[in-house]
This record gives structure tokens, sequence and C-alpha cells, in this order.
């Protein structure tokens, strides 16, 4: 038989409703917090993860050649085509505050909570230069997490890019964008291959150096009085006192840096409290994107949350939804009322119910048993009493059957 590709998922319908409670309630709260749902693309050209997002992510790119000769990949994240979609509206009123949550694709080495196909919900503000929008953004990640239920069960981690650049440079490093990108790594590689790859840009003082650096982390009034480098500690403690504001907390961590290049300023990401999982979500401020693509200077700032670690730590904290299917009515027939059973049947589909209808020719008692694996609260034996607008309804919870008016059923 002709397999799934690996890092792919097939979704029952258990699964599916469970994935559609989590799903709605993200939306909504990304509502109730002023953004607006937009789309775009799936397959893009591959020279826009070029320009803009680095040559990390270009490398795990699903890209392949079309039939125009175009070199195009499917998406492997959002940022740049939101970026676009910004530049190409010179009318939009700032700031402007979107959300979208599409299916995006990775060719990484499949592992727990890191797929090849994932979905990754997206939230953004666009043309705050201000800290506001990052703590807007940062807060409603945090709201998202607690309205799941996972409340005191993850890590918001946050630094600052501005910070970290200037401490490199006073180091006298100047390939900010790979030093960047090996902090990234730190966690995930052995020491000495962060060693060794340090060594590449800069002196092996710097890189104990550094690393004593990247241990701080905790209370940020702490952290900055041990660094020399003041000139961000104002925005920062701003920051920290926006999020309190807001009923949330951070913890300022330098190690954070993120591995995609176009971050400009405070950069954060989300883990499980325990630290078993990758991270939950990452994000930050990209103020140079925009203008790529031939705008006006626009700051923005957001972040992007994958499905599947989420997942696994709604699971592990017991609050993913029940993965089951239901029904409202099932609407039974007795040989010889099948029209007037789907005349029912579509009153109650128009009144908003879930409405099942026997398909086929089955006794009654199989009838019966299909409507229970279904779950369907209630069925409707459509039969003779038809003839003077009644039927049987059966509470399927109780086992109570009664003769009812149709026009009374549902209302
Ligand atoms: P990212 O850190 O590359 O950032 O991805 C953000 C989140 O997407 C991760 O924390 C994780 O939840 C999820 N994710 C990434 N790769 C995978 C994978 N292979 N399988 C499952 N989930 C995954 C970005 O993508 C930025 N564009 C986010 C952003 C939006 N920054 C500003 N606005």
């Amino acid at each position: 038989m002709l397999q799934r590709l690996r890092g792919f998922r097939d979704m029952y319908p258990e699964y599916m409703r469970a994935r559609r409670i989590v799903f709605d309630k993200i939306c909504s709260v990304a509502r109730s917090f002023g953004f607006h749902e937009i789309d775009s693309p799936s397959v893009e050209l591959l020279d826009l993860f070029r320009i803009k997002s680095g040559e990390e992510i270009v490398k795990q790119t699903f890209s392949f050649m079309d039939k125009g000769g175009r070199e195009i990949t499917l998406i492997p994240e959002l940022t740049p085509s939101v970026a676009r979609m910004i530049a190409a509206r010179k009318d939009l009123t700032k700031p402007v505050k979107w959300f979208s949550f599409p299916k995006m694709w990775r060719y990484e080495e499949p592992q727990s909570g890191r797929l090849r196909e994932f979905y990754q919900f997206n939230a953004d503000i666009f043309g705050v230069s201000e800290i506001y929008a990052d703590a807007e953004v940062m807060a409603l990640a945090m709201e998202i997490l607690d309205s799941l239920g996972l409340e005191g069960k993850y890590t918001m981690r946050f630094s600052d890019r501005i910070l970290m650049e200037n401490m490199l440079r006073s180091m006298h490093i100047d390939n900010i964008e790979e030093a960047f990108r090996i902090i990234d790594k730190k966690d995930k590689i052995p020491e000495e291959v962060f060693y060794e790859e340090m060594k590449k840009i800069t002196s092996e003082e710097n890189v104990d150096t550094l690393l004593d650096i990247l241990r701080i982390s905790g209370d940020i009034d702490a952290v900055l009085s041990k660094l020399e480098h003041f000139e961000r500690s104002e925005v920062i403690a701003n920051l920290k006192d926006l999020l309190s504001a807001y009923g949330k907390r951070a913890v300022f961590d330098l190690s954070i840096v993120r591995g995609l290049a176009y971050y400009t300023g405070i950069v954060f990401e989300v883990h499980d409290a325990r630290g078993e999982y990758r991270a939950i979500l990452g994000g930050g401020r990209y103020d140079g994107v925009v203008e790529l693509f031939g705008a006006q200077h626009t700051p923005a700032v957001g972040f992007g949350m994958g499905d599947a670690v989420l997942e696994l730590l709604m699971r592990r904290e017991g609050v993913w939804p029940e993965e089951k299917i239901d029904m409202d009515y099932f609407v039974a027939i007795i040989p010889g009322f099948r029209e007037e059973a789907i005349k029912v049947a579509m009153q109650l589909r128009k009144k908003g119910y879930r409405v099942d209808i026997e398909l086929r020719e089955r006794s009654i008692g199989k009838q019966m048993k299909y409507a229970n694996k279904i779950n369907a609260r209630y069925v409707i034996i459509v039969g003779e009493e038809i003839k003077s607008g009644e039927v049987v309804l059966k509470d399927m919870e109780s086992g109570e059957q009664k003769v009812v008016k149709v026009e009374n059923i549902g209302s």
C-alpha cells in the first residue's frame, strides 16, 4: 500500500472536532484583541524567502521548478507574504492588526512537535514603532495559551536584538547574522559545536564571555544591572510594566535571539514550563521587511504559533478537547415515509441543528444502533404519525420516548 509521507498527518473527524474547538478559540481571542483575519497563497517564489528569512529556512523549503521554469516553494512561513500584502496597500489605516492560520511546510526531520506539514497561527501589528505593539502581541500570545487552559504551564522568555547586537559589536564580532544563528542553536547543539562555530567568527576568550552572558536570565532589573549596555534598559523595563498591566509576565533571557534573519528588536519565545518540548511559539519585531517591497518604512511585530507543540502540551496537561463525534438528531425512517422524513430533517437543519438521516433501508433496530454509534442526542422516527404532523422523539440519554408535533421539535 502507498504510505503517507513522513511528517504529514491524516486527520479523522474525532480529531478534527477537537482541533476545531482549539482553532476557533485561538481565532476568537485574536478577534477580541482587535485583529482581523487574512489569508495568502500556499505557494510563493523561493526568492521571497531567500531575501527575507535567511539561509536556514531556505534549506528547509519544499521547493521545485514549476512548468514555467520558476523556482517556487510551498510556504515555510508567512511573514514575507504578509509584509508584501501590507506594502501593496498604501490605503490601510495604521496600525494594522492581522491574523491568519495557514498550513505551511518545512523539510525538517520529523520529530516530537516538528512536522513537515503543520498549521501556524500568525498575528502581526504593522505601523507601530512603540513598544506598546510588542506588548500587545506578547500579551495576545499569552492570553491565547491561558484561554486554552495552559496558565502556569508555559514560560514566555524574551530578549532584545539591539542590546545583543551592541554587546556583540563591543566584543568586535561583526558577523551579527551568523552570531545570532549560532546563538539560536545553542540549546540544540553540544557545547563543543557551539565553540567551534563561534570560533570561526571570534576569539575563544570572547566565546567564554558570551557563554557567561547567555546564562544571564531572570528578573529584568537584576539582569540589566549585570550588563554594561543600558541604552535599551528603559524600553525593556517599560515592556515589563506593560505586560503586567495585561496581567501577564515574561522572563528576560539573553539566550533568546531567534533563528530568522529579519528580526530587529524585541524577540520572544514560549516554551512549556517543564522544558520538555521545542518552542510553542516565537516572534519579534521586524521593522525592515515591509520596505523591502518598495513601501515606506513600516515597523512590524508579531509571532507564529504552530499546532504541533501546542497539541502535545494540551494533551500532557489534560486540556485537549475530547475527541468524539456527535449529532443533534438522527432521523430514522419507517419504510414508505422517506420523503416525509427528508422534510423533517430539512426543517431542523434550517433551524441550525446538525441532523443525520437514514440513507439505507435498514431495520429500525439497526438504525437505532447506528444513531447510538454516532452519538445522536435525539432520534426522530418518521412513520404513520406523520400523517397528523407528528413523529416519535426518543431522548437517547434518558431513553424516554414520546409522540410530538414536528413543529415543536427544537424550538
Ligand atoms: P518560527 O520560529 O520559524 O517563526 O516558527 C514559529 C512557530 O512555528 C514555532 O515556534 C513552532 O510552533 C512552529 N513551527 C515551526 N516549524 C515547525 C515544524 N516543522 N513543525 C511544527 N511546527 C513548527 C516564524 O515562522 C515567524 N514567521 C513567526 C513570526 C510571525 N514572526 C513575526 N511574525
